[in-house]
């Protein structure tokens, strides 16, 4: 299989099963307990259906959307996701680069392995941060000192990680970060030696965002679980992050927010918007979908703030169901993850074009010409 075979973005995760050592690979597929949540972030799609009008006349339609103050040239963002140079060289550097020449937003996490000076440095994409908040309080400072310096657009507090969730993949493989080649791990890496030899021979791997702070994930190899547990601030609250906001005072989403309750209080405390996510289905097996909790959640403060449908996006459509239902905008990691471990920057830039051409295919089969033509009445639930 080669990059050319790859139509959509099952086709890239097929790609990435065979370039990557297995415990990498079974760490970006893998999710919380019996993986339950990250399948039905999918599947709720499939039970809503679109009903499309005819004889719209869709000669030229317009796909833009405006998020957080900036234009986006699609109604998607790249979700932020840790540790990319590990599933290609390129990482987020391929990553911000693919974002910039489709006019997307792309997140960075506090776990990258690219710094926020030289993301904001290579591209003029919107840029997201998204915040872990260590129990290390000097760490947070020095992390939103840093968005502040290099003019990141937006903050996303990730609200979901209290604790790690149950990664049983990443339990069996034994995945860190860093990897640590034990005698019995070291066959899974060996035997796809392109990948080692990047990993051996590349630029060194390390977390720069937590320099001078932490070395747990960096250099001193951590599990994810393990790393979420031990090191973020559990006594994170409402107070906190008000806090946080005030402290970078640009703008600022909550990434994480599934019940109304809470997107309400968000909604309260003046913030810009809310990411309805349950992490990939990584944390909270269990938890309902971002696209089945998003009615309740328009209803409720639709309107007051932006609402980011994060999680379970393989297909233009589900973007599209997503926008009908009332979402400002969707968003996804894995959907650009695949193709990253795929075949960087060139694999993330296809993956984009596809979901590009399926956005526009699927709103002129829709009959609508702008993204804001999409409502309610265009969808059924089975
Ligand atoms: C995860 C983090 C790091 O593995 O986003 O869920």
């Amino acid at each position: 299989m080669k990059l050319s075979d790859c139509h959509n973005i099952a086709d890239f995760r097929l790609l990435a099963k065979q370039r990557l050592p297995w415990p990498v690979f079974d760490y970006i597929d893998g999710a919380a307990d019996d993986e339950l949540t990250k399948d039905r972030n999918t599947a709720a799609f499939a039970d809503c259906d679109l009903v499309p009008d005819v004889l719209a006349g869709v000669e030229d339609i317009d796909t833009s959307i405006t998020i957080m103050g900036r234009k986006s040239a699609l109604p998607l963002i790249l979700s932020p996701t840790a540790l990319q140079r590990l599933f290609h060289w390129q990482g987020e550097r391929g990553v911000a680069r693919a974002a910039e020449k489709y006019g997307l937003w792309c997140g960075i996490s506090s776990l990258a392995t690219v710094s926020i000076e030289e993301i904001a440095a290579l591209t003029s994409a919107p840029k997201l941060f998204q915040l872990y908040v260590h129990k290390d309080e000097g760490l947070n400072k020095s992390m939103i000192e840093r968005c502040k310096a290099a003019k990141f657009d937006a903050i996303a507090l990730t609200v979901d990680t209290i604790v790690g969730g149950k990664r049983e993949r990443c339990l069996r493989s034994g995945f860190s970060s860093p990897p640590s080649f034990t005698l019995s791990s070291f066959l899974s890496y060996a035997i796809k030696p392109r990948w080692a030899l990047d990993y051996l021979f590349r630029e060194k791997y390390r977390l720069p965002q937590l320099d001078g702070h932490v070395s747990e994930g960096s250099s001193k190899p951590a599990t994810v679980q393990g790393y979420f547990t031990d090191m973020l601030d559990r006594s994170l609250d409402w107070k906190k992050a008000e806090k946080i906001r005030d402290d970078w005072g640009g703008k600022f989403v909550l990434k994480g927010v599934m019940s109304v309750g809470d997107a309400r209080r968000a909604a309260d405390m003046g913030i810009d918007g809310i990411m309805v996510s349950n992490h990939g289905g990584r944390q909270l097996d269990g938890s309902r979908a971002p696209f089945d909790q998003l009615p309740e959640i328009v209803d409720a403060v639709g309107g007051r703030i932006e609402i980011i449908c994060d999680g379970g996006i393989r297909r233009g459509t589900h973007i599209l169901k997503a926008l009908a239902a009332g979402a400002n905008c969707a968003s996804g990691g894995r959907l650009y993850l695949y193709a990253l471990a795929a075949a960087g920057e060139a694999g993330v830039g296809r993956a984009l074009q596809i979901l590009k051409e399926e956005i526009e295919r699927d709103m002129r089969l829709m009959g609508v010409t702008r993204i804001d033509q999409l409502n309610r009445d265009r969808l059924r639930w089975r």
